[in-house]
């Protein structure tokens, strides 16, 4: 059967960002000590990971063909034909598009960051509940991607088709009406021009020396150092007067550095 186009490049783009950021956030946040600058980065790259998800959201609407939402084989009856199907030696019944084992993943995956992404706010404004939830649905979104790359690993070696190259070229073998016509690379170059742009937005707002996040847009500081998020806590339950007293506090750290400079 003859390769023809299936994953256009937004796709592509957007799947290769996703397994950077999120194995970059999973291991910033293991390996750096959390009153480390590099810890906040892990922070970044899941919030870079949540806007990526939302590009990735839009084009599952208006993108081609098998990039739609609607193309992926969601009932629960059909994914569990498929896993009987995988530990059978019988053919697996998978059109071009997604199988449905790699649907429900990328749908939980997609939650699973979403989730990543409210509980870290809620952990870096102090809220302790929101701490362990956040890294308890860490290590599950990491065992998430463990079952989808051994299931990868799988297909390749039952199927004997190459599924991590079609995710590379975005082709595979099918029937010539099953091909998309076009990879559409410039809404792939809006979305990596919008993902760099967001994160160098993000970084704007990283005070490192406090390691402290000001959100785009809404400007709301999060505190991403232990010791920070302790300091906002006291703050917080100790009312106005205090929030007064801690920017007095920043205005004064400020005014000593003036003076190192000076010197
Ligand atoms: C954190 C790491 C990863 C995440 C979050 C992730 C996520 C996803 C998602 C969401 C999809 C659906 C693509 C879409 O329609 O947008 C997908 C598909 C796919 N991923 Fe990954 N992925 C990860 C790592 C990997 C790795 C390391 C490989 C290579 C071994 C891989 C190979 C594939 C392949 C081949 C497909 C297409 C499967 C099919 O034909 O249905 N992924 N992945
Ligand atoms: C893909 C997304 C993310 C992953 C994989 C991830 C992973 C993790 C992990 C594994 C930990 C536990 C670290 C440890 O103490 O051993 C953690 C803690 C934390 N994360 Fe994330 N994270 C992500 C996104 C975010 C986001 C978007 C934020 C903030 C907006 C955030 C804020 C925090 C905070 C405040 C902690 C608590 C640190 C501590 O234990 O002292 N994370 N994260």
């Amino acid at each position: 059967m003859k390769k023809i186009l299936v994953w256009d490049l937004p796709v592509r783009l957007t799947h290769w960002l996703l397994a950077v950021l999120v194995l970059g956030a999973f291991a910033l946040a293991n390996l750096a000590s959390d009153e480390s600058v590099v810890f906040a980065l892990h922070a970044i790259a899941g919030l870079i990971a949540l806007f990526v998800i939302a590009l990735r959201s839009v084009w599952g609407v208006v993108g081609t063909r098998w990039a739609r939402f609607r193309a992926w084989p969601l009932r629960p009856s059909a994914l569990v034909r498929y896993l009987r199907g995988v530990f059978s030696d019988r053919a697996s019944e998978a059109g071009v598009g997604h199988n449905p084992a790699t649907s429900w993943f990328a749908l939980a995956v997609f939650v699973g960051i979403a989730g990543l992404g409210v509980t870290g706010f809620l952990a870096a404004r102090g809220n302790e509940a929101a701490e362990e939830v956040h890294e308890l649905l860490a290590w599950s979104v990491i065992g998430l991607v463990a079952l989808h790359v051994a299931g990868v690993l799988l297909h390749v070696a039952r199927r004997r088709e190459n599924l991590v190259a079609t995710m590379i070229t975005g082709r595979r073998a099918g029937a010539e009406v099953d091909g998309i016509p076009s990879a559409r690379a410039g809404v792939a170059s809006v979305f990596l021009v919008l993902a760099v742009a967001f994160g160098a937005l993000l970084l704007s707002g990283l005070d490192v020396r406090q390691r402290r996040l000001a959100l785009p847009l809404i400007g709301t500081p999060l505190a991403l150092g232990e010791s920070e998020r302790e300091d906002a806590s006291k703050r917080s339950t100790s009312g106005d007067a205090g929030a007064a007293s801690a920017s007095d506090e920043t205005r004064a750290d400020d005014h000593d550095d003036d003076d190192e400079d000076d010197d």
